[in-house]
Formats: structure tokens, sequence, C-alpha cells
């Protein structure tokens, strides 16, 4: 596996907003089937780091590699044609009308004859949420009512309908319950199983050690450590994210905090 290109490599990254180092030579990859957290207090450059993937932002230095080639991602179009969708916290969901709808917003399957293909619309949604959310049965009502789990089901499952391999999750879970949240785990189990990179960002510690088979821990803008989330522990992770304090287990990034002695 170590031989194969990663799906994703960003590779020192910075952009600045004025004076302020948002994201400062930040490196990070991503592999197919891989959950990799990003984690770190607010403010620390997660959101921006991968809206510079979304296409959201422009980077001023750094390069992306999708699959060992150089990508040319300078818009959300760019993007989308690398496979990368992004599920917001704050869903772009049309309320009023049902679960298909949504699925193809934009993109709507027309007849033959030039009408709007309902049935067919229902039958696609149906196939990519019987294999993402087999328990979904509301098919029929608008997502207005549909729970905020529910709700994400239907933009995942948007995303995956036009060929995402590449998901970014900025604080799926963050809005939800705790049924809920278990929810959004169960999918994204399966989308690891379907082979789909995703960089979760999250600030609740035990999704990350649930979910995610990597952990990279940003503070100010850079990237503190890398570590595989079997190598470290909890407490080691929140000691990388207030302090920049790297464990043996983790790799040090640049922001890494240098002590004098070592441990
Ligand atoms: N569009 C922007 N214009 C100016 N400053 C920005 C912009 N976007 C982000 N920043 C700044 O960049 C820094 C990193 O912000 P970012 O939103 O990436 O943090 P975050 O790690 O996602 O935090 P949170 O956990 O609160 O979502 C902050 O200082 C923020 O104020
Ligand atoms: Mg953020």
């Amino acid at each position: 596996m170590e031989n194969k290109a990663p799906l994703v490599e960003m590779k020192n990254i910075s952009i600045a907003f004025g004076g302020i180092h948002a994201v400062e030579d930040a490196t990070v990859d991503l592999r197919e089937g891989e959950v990799v957290a990003l984690v770190g207090h607010n403010g620390a450059g997660k959101s921006t780091l991968i809206k510079i993937l979304s296409g959201a932002y422009k980077r001023d230095a750094g390069t992306i590699f999708i699959k060992g080639e150089e990508a040319q991602i300078t818009n959300p179009r760019d993007a989308k044609k690398y496979g990368i969708e992004t599920i917001y916290q704050t869903l772009a969901l049309a309320d009023n009308v049902d679960a298909a709808a949504n699925l193809f917003l934009g993109r709507e399957l027309m007849t033959r004859w030039g009408t709007l293909d309902d049935v067919a619309m229902e039958s696609e949604t149906r196939k990519v949420m019987g294999r993402l959310n087999p328990r979904f049965q509301r098919f029929k009502e608008p997502v207005s009512r549909l729970s905020g789990g529910q709700r994400q089901s239907v933009a995942i499952a948007r995303a995956i309908y036009f060929d995402a391999r590449i998901l970014i999750m900025d604080e799926p879970t963050a809005a939800l319950g705790p049924q809920e949240t278990a929810q959004v785990s169960d999918l994204v189990r399966q989308l690891k199983q379907d082979g789909i990179g995703i960089f979760l960002i999250s600030h609740d510690i035990h999704d990350v050690f649930d979910l995610a088979d990597r952990v990279v821990v940003m503070k100010n803008g850079q990237v503190v450590g890398t570590a595989s989330t079997k190598d470290v522990t909890e407490d080691e992770v929140l000691g990388m994210i207030i302090l920049g304090k790297c464990p043996p287990g983790a790799v040090p990034g640049p922001g890494a905090l240098q002590t004098a002695a070592a441990a």
C-alpha cells in the first residue's frame, strides 16, 4: 500500500489574510479508504486548509497532488473535477423539496420529452441511499422534515452520486444529537469501505479516535504533528492541541513545540 501514491497530498501550503498566517507550510496527505481527522483550537487553520483543497480559497504557496499528479485547483469547479466534495455543517439543501430533488438539484434527469424524470430520479436516489443508509425510507417528504442525521445522508448521497472520491466533512456532527451523530459515524464507515478518502474536521476527540485512521493536529496555522490514532492516546493528542507538544508516536510538523531537553 505504501508504494501507491496517496489520493491527496497537500505539500507546504501557506495562505495569509492581511498579516495573519492562517495556514503556514502545512503538509497533509490522505489515502483511499482512509479517514484523516484535522483537529485543533478555534482559528487553528483547519477550515482554511481544506477550503484550499475544495477550491474556495487560493493558496499563496504550496502544491496539491491527486493520485501522485500535480492538480490545478483554483476554484470549486476544478475541485469537483478531481472528485472532491465538501459536506459543511450548514448543509446546502433545498428545504421544501424531497431527497431526490435535492440529489439532482441543478443536474436534473430529464425524459426524452424534455420533462423532469421524477421516476428515474427517485429510483436513482433509492439506489444510492440503499447503499449508504438502508434504514432511510422518507423519500416522499421535504427534507425540512428530516432529522439532522438524515439530512446529512442526503447531502452525502448527493456527493457520492456525482462520483466524490475525496470527501471533506467540516464538523458534520456539531449540530447533531448523539443518535444522529452515531448515524453519521455509520455513514463514514460505509464510505471508507467504498474506498473514499475523508478529511474529517472535528472538535470531538472521542469521534476522532472512533472514526479516524490518522490525526493531524494544527495550531496557529501550523501542523504540530501527524499520527496514527493507534500510536497515540487521547491525552497525547490533547497535549498536541493545547501545548503543541509532539508525543513519540507522532511525526512532528513545523508547528511542534521545540524543547531544549529531550523528554
Ligand atoms: N476569509 C478570511 N478572511 C480573513 N481571515 C480569515 C478568513 N478565513 C479564515 N481567517 C482567519 O484564519 C485563521 C484560521 O481560521 P480557520 O477558520 O481556518 O480556523 P479553524 O481551525 O477552522 O477554526 P474553527 O475550529 O473555529 O472552525 C483565523 O485567524 C481566521 O480568523
Ligand atoms: Mg473551522
